[in-house]
């Protein structure tokens, strides 16, 4: 029972088990325009993959059967609210899918850091299940089934860099970012994301006005760094204060960009290679830093690897 060749989801028709292995994100620029009608909030975002990785393994089980085990045991919830067993639930009805699974989920991204960990593990799911439930369009509706797990989900099913709108599930590929290297800091403090899109308390998205990070999407060349900014950092660092100081530890360090990852409460910074990355997070030892590379579309893709043979 050996790990096969990575291959892509419509490839994978007759797999008893298979393992994705599932990236973090962050959001180089992040603009929130207003609350919409259904009560998420308009964004403009920059969505880059990070090589931190969570591992899902997914093997086929009989009908009625439906299990869940994390590792580390209680990183995250292993109950029916996890993300994973969500996925797991609407790929069954949505397919009119009666088999069942046994899901292994290994958890490195950070958990409520704002690195979308949760979300990339749902897409992971989604990947795996269509090859070990043998769908035959395993892309088929995908995003759409993403969309109603989370704002961040469908974004996993692209990875690399990409641009998203609305609520964030409205997604245009972009070509690869420069081989950067991040440092990343994450903390105790769960931050919860309703909480903090609840407290900017804004009225009604207005139009969006054009913005260098968004011209820049369109038009290409380096990216304007100095224009990338995230909407949700003044408030979560005003509410939940180690993470301003996370930031700030990481803004003496002069990095190209620092920055609160999505709703937080990890903080991150971005370095020109990887020698500058791991020097500034030997230096900040006590934070416990992560160093990881901006990952290429190619090197973030989910993709199922077969473990078991159907
Ligand atoms: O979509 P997701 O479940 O990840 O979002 C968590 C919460 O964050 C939502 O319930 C909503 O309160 C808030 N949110 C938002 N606008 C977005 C994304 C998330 O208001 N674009």
């Amino acid at each position: 029972m050996g790990v096969g060749a990575p291959v892509r989801g419509a490839v994978v028709t007759a797999a008893a088990a298979v393992l994705v292995r599932c990236p973090g994100k962050v959001n180089l620029h992040l603009e929130v325009l207003g609350r919409r009608r259904d009560g998420y909030h308009e964004l403009r975002t920059l969505f880059a993959a990070v090589g931190v990785w969570d591992e899902l393994l997914v093997a086929a089980a009989p009908e009625g059967v439906l299990e869940l085990t994390v590792e580390p045991a209680g990183a995250v919830s292993a109950g029916a609210d996890n993300l994973v067993l969500r996925a797991a639930r609407a790929a069954a009805a949505a397919w009119g899918c009666r088999a069942g699974a046994r899901l292994r989920l290994l958890k490195r991204i950070p958990v409520g850091g704002g690195m979308g960990g949760g979300s990339a593990d749902a897409a992971a799911a989604l990947v795996a299940l269509a090859a070990v439930w043998r769908q035959p369009d395993p892309a088929a509706g995908l995003d759409r089934l993403a969309a109603t797990l989370g704002s961040d989900v469908p974004y996993f099913l692209i990875a690399g860099a990409a641009w998203g709108s609305g609520r964030g599930t409205e997604l245009r590929p972009l070509p690869d970012l420069p081989p950067w290297w991040l440092v990343l800091l994450p903390g105790e403090e769960p931050v919860s994301t309703a909480e903090v899109y609840a407290s900017l308390g804004l009225g009604p998205a207005g139009k969006a006005l054009g913005s260098p990070v968004y011209d820049w999407s369109a038009g290409g060349g380096p990216l304007p760094l100095g224009a990338c900014r995230n909407d949700l950092e003044p408030t979560v660092t005003a509410r939940w204060p180690p993470v301003g100081r996370r930031l700030q530890a990481l803004q003496a360090t002069g990095p190209l960009l620092a920055m609160v990852s999505g709703s937080g409460g990890t903080v991150f910074a971005v370095y020109p290679g990887e020698e500058r990355a791991r020097e500034v997070a030997e230096r900040l030892g006590p934070y416990r830093p992560m160093v990881a590379p901006l990952l290429t579309r190619a090197g973030s893709l989910l993709r199922p690897m077969v473990v078991e043979e159907a």
